[in-house]
């Protein structure tokens, strides 16, 4: 089994994909970008993509509290039993990948992670404040060895990254987002109806937006961009103006 150093790892090989960037690092080396909203407001999309043009890391933080609730689910471990979660989450060594991959204890979950039972529990999982530590300061950790990032989730304005000169708050009708959702989970093969998912995306936001530690909430200082009916495109058009309307 994997030692804790894989963090350490995790943040070498953050400074080694950054450094070995071009000339673009001098000039993106102050970017550090937090994007938040609700499930289905096209956030990971947008901010890959904002990341690709900018030539900076990427950071998916929902799927590291995915990541470890497949692990509670794997084990059958109930939320409730703190004791039991604090104990797995000091034997669980979790790698994020600037491509987008996530290791777990040495295994390749990317796809895991994705699977409805997951979906369904991660709510759940995300308010446990035991979780919330660990993952915010593994996520502090990649932003600080990071040159230049662009990280998504839900609280990375208002917790993770505070500092961040560029922070967006993207949103989304419901009946959009649940659409745009139910949509993906077709197209990877995995049907699930609009009905179960509308339901299932308004009882995560109640639960993202109620939860006591960090939740989901637009921080003072951000730009909150609706997308209900604007392409992938439009939006990641008016992230990267406003960027380097900032930068200026
Ligand atoms: O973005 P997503 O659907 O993959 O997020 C999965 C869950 O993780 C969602 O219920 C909210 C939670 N989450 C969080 O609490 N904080 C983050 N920074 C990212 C995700």
């Amino acid at each position: 089994m994997k030692s804790p150093e894989a963090l350490i790892l995790t943040k070498k090989r953050y400074l080694t994909d950054d450094l070995e960037k071009d000339s673009e690092m001098s000039i993106n080396s102050q970017l550090k970008i937090a994007i938040d909203g609700p499930a289905g407001s096209g956030k990971s999309t947008v901010a890959r993509e904002v990341a690709a043009r900018l030539n900076i890391a990427y950071i998916d933080t929902g799927a590291m509290y995915r990541a470890i609730t497949l692990k509670l689910l794997r084990r059958r471990c109930d939320p409730v039993d703190h004791g039991r979660v604090e104990e797995l989450l000091k034997q669980t060594v979790l790698e994020v990948l600037p491509g987008g991959r996530v290791i777990m204890d040495g295994e390749d979950v990317t796809a895991a992670i994705r699977a409805p039972e997951v979906n369904a529990a991660v709510s759940r999982v995300a308010e446990l404040p035991a979780v919330r530590r660990k993952m915010v300061q593994q996520q502090q950790e990649i932003a600080a060895a990071s040159a230049g990032i662009v990280m998504e989730g839900r609280d990375i304005a208002s917790t993770v990254m505070p500092q961040a000169p560029h922070k967006f708050y993207l949103d989304a009708s419901l009946p959009v987002r649940a659409q745009r959702r139910s949509q993906e989970q077709q197209d990877k093969g995995l049907p699930l109806s609009y009905e179960n998912t509308f339901h299932e995306i308004k009882e995560r936001d109640r639960i993202d937006s109620e939860r006591s530690h960090s939740p989901l909430a637009i921080t003072p200082g951000t730009a909150v961009i609706d997308t209900t009916s604007l392409t992938i495109e439009e939006v990641v058009q008016l992230i990267l103006q406003r960027v380097n309307r900032q930068k200026d």
